[in-house]
């Protein structure tokens, strides 16, 4: 028996998470385990009749779990930033779910806008550091005489660029982007192990050709790690070169270890070459504790609660879920029946079938079944 926390969230959220549910348990009538579900009521919702994001009781009680299965926050009653900052990173943080895994794997009976380029040539994971670099929140603006209140930023103003800070026309922002040894490190290990269990090549994405102070620290302890490791081969590629090899030549990637935000937007990309945002799942994983599992896509607040959002996505992720259970044996054949499905077209619209939301995660739960 498992416990798992389901967070619906905002939009489509409730709606893939419920077709995901149908399918795990479906792998666990199959596979002999039951998951017991505990619903959260997380989102804009809750937060706009209450004003609350996350609560300290929320935190307590999911601390409980090793899994939270979670659909999509944002919703246009909400300005951009609050809930994605208040729940998801929120949540990511609190929790320390320092990996962020994003399979980039183009399934048969898809179609990826690469002409020439199939299953076999997409077929990689990027490991996204999720924890720090810009994400860790630490910036601010200034205008007039407040800039003196941050020397650092006024002098190099003043040197740098010559700007009048004491006047009050002058306005600046800035944004602090942290790197760790300890935080570097634990992400990469993961990245190799994975990696040991794949093909054995890492890519380590970075631009320590301009940000080299923090990048540079990333890339020593790639190195440093890389050592531990003499059957991997390494790589490094600037993120804006990655982002030309992935549409080029996707199949020379294994598994590519990113920070933080070079990994947020790689990863979209990589969404996208594996066929669409409706295929791409993503795990928040801390290995000792309460990990998360969504897809990478939004709410789609415009298709909420019509049963046409594309499940496959949420149910991949709830695949990454079942794997880091300890059940790579459902895990994968949840992946195999999202595979039937599309070969015989019982998918969403997106993707050239007929089903509903609902249908097309139930059509998958029945393949696993019959399995
Ligand atoms: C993602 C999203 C989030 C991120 C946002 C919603 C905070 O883009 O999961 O990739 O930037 O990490
Ligand atoms: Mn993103």
């Amino acid at each position: 028996m498992y416990k798992v926390a389901a967070i619906g969230g905002d939009g489509i959220g409730p709606e893939i998470v419920d077709a995901g549910r149908v399918v795990l348990d479906a792998a666990g009538e199959r596979y002999g385990f039951d998951i017991d579900w505990t619903d959260f009521d997380i989102g804009a919702d809750r937060y706009l009749a209450t004003g609350e994001l996350l609560t300290e009781d929320d935190l307590k009680e999911l601390s409980a779990f090793k899994s939270i299965y979670f659909g999509s926050i944002g919703d246009d009653r909400v300005k951009p930033g609050i809930l994605e900052k208040g729940i998801l990173l929120g949540l990511r943080f609190h929790f320390d779910q320092y990996i962020n895994l994003r399979p980039v794997r183009m399934l048969a009976g898809t179609q990826t806008p690469l002409a020439g380029k199939g299953p076999e040539d997409i077929d990689f994971l990027v490991v996204r550091e999720n924890t720090e670099d810009f994400y860790v929140g630490i910036g601010s603006r200034f205008s007039g005489k407040e800039h003196r209140d941050l020397e650092v930023v006024r002098d190099i103003y003043s040197i740098k660029f010559g700007l009048d800070v004491e006047s009050d026309s002058e306005e600046i922002a800035y944004q602090i982007g942290i790197i760790s040894r300890e935080g570097s490190s634990r992400v990469m290990e993961y990245a190799f192990d994975a990696a040991m269990k794949r093909e054995k090549k890492v890519t380590s994405v970075d631009k320590a050709n301009v940000l080299s102070d923090v990048y540079g620290l990333w890339r020593d302890v790639f190195t440093e790690t890389a050592a531990r490791y003499p059957d991997v081969t390494t790589e490094f590629n600037f993120v804006d070169a990655v982002t030309m090899w992935f549409v080029k030549n996707p199949e020379w990637f294994d598994v590519v270890v990113a920070p933080n935000m070079f990994g947020d937007i790689i990863t979209d990309l990589g969404a996208m070459i594996q066929g669409g945002l409706g295929l791409a799942p993503g795990g928040n994983i801390n290995p000792q504790g309460t990990s998360l599992f969504e897809p990478i896509h939004g709410s789609a607040p415009k298709y909420k609660g019509m049963n046409r959002a594309n499940p496959i996505a949420t149910i991949w992720a709830g695949s990454l879920l079942l794997e880091n259970l300890g059940e790579p044996e459902a895990a994968a054949a949840v992946v195999d029946a999202i595979v039937q499905s599309i070969a015989a077209k019982q998918t969403t619209v997106d993707l050239g079938g007929t089903l509903g939301t609902r249908e097309a995660g139930a059509w998958i739960a029945d393949a696993i079944r019959n399995k």
